[in-house]
């Protein structure tokens, strides 16, 4: 048989979600692409590997017997390419990460400054939700994540490296704007704009209200903490975000927090990777300057002024 590996790396993502849309995600590969790499490893072997469930494929019993192989060609394939790197020390060698999307507020800068000190070190980046941020880590296909949430149901270890406080938002001519210490209980009242499922913010705001015997009224739901912010503008409710996305707006008084009870939410950003992971020199070499420097250099505006 002739199988490539690049045609087993697809299979495996695919298999691994159930889906190619995104495995080719995943792989930043068009969707054809994959099932193109897909088609020709079935035809090679002379089985279908997958069937599909309504919107989902699932693997057939040959698939489910080529996944079992691929999982350890891979496996196998990323601990040699961990020695390599490690060979190749922290002045060269390539280093993956993935971040939150609320991370990426800061994480560009820290990117900034560390590729200055080691311009030879390759460095990939991917901005994601906490779903996908887990499943990288589950699926050792990342060096390093920034999040808010470190994963309950895979083993890591995480650093908590820097605040990242949560607030309460509203438009500058909200009522509620100005007044002092609001009894948590007043946003019974309100509609709140929610991120999605599967956003750390989304975890940790339902986490903060359900703890309390708080129930919020949720309103519209959006992807992106810009579509929140405009939401928020627009009157569509109040919201909780990280401190780290509205730098711009506080300043120019487009967006105000509230001085609700509890809030700040005071919460950390971690650095993450998969318990046992060994680290390539690049990769330590992050690890350091993030323990030791992301809080100088991208630490939220002051919390007092909020
Ligand atoms: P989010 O992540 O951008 O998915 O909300 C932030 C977090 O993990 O706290």
């Amino acid at each position: 048989m002739h199988l490539s590996l690049r045609q087993l790396r697809v299979f495996e993502a695919v298999a691994r979600h159930n889906s190619y849309t995104r495995a080719a995600a995943e792989l930043h590969l068009s969707q054809p692409a994959a099932s193109m790499q897909v088609r020709q490893l079935e035809d090679e072997i002379g089985l279908p590997l997958f069937e599909r469930l309504g919107k989902q494929v699932v693997l057939t019993e040959a698939g489910r017997e080529v996944f079992q192989s691929s999982r350890l060609i891979n496996q196998s394939l990323r601990e040699m390419q961990e020695v390599l790197e490690s060979l190749k020390g922290v002045s060269r060698g390539s280093l993956r990460i993935a971040v939150a999307s609320t991370v990426n507020y800061f994480a560009p800068r820290l990117l900034a400054i560390f590729q200055q000190r080691h311009p030879k070190i390759g460095l990939r980046l991917d901005v994601t939700n906490r779903e996908s941020l887990v499943q990288m880590l589950d699926s050792n296909s990342v060096d390093l994540v920034l999040m808010g949430v470190p994963p309950r149901n895979v083993e890591v270890e995480s650093e908590a490296f820097m605040d990242n406080p949560l607030v309460i938002i509203a438009p500058p001519d909200h009522p509620l704007a100005g007044e002092r210490t609001i009894p948590l209980a007043r946003l019974a009242e309100e509609t709140f704009v929610m991120r999605e499922e599967g956003s750390g913010t989304r975890q940790a705001m339902e986490r903060f209200f359900s703890e309390r015997g708080q129930t919020i009224r949720h309103g519209m739901q959006m992807t992106r903490n810009e579509a929140v912010k405009q939401a928020v503008r627009s009157g569509l409710g109040l919201s909780v975000v990280s401190l780290h996305t509205i730098e711009l707006e506080l300043e120019t008084r487009r967006l105000v927090t509230l001085d609700v009870e509890g809030f700040p939410d005071r919460r950390q950003w971690y650095l993450v990777y998969r318990r046992g992971k060994r680290l390539s020199p690049a990769a330590s070499a992050f690890r350091d300057f993030v323990l030791t420097e992301a809080a100088v250099i991208a630490a939220p505006a002051n919390l007092d002024a909020v």
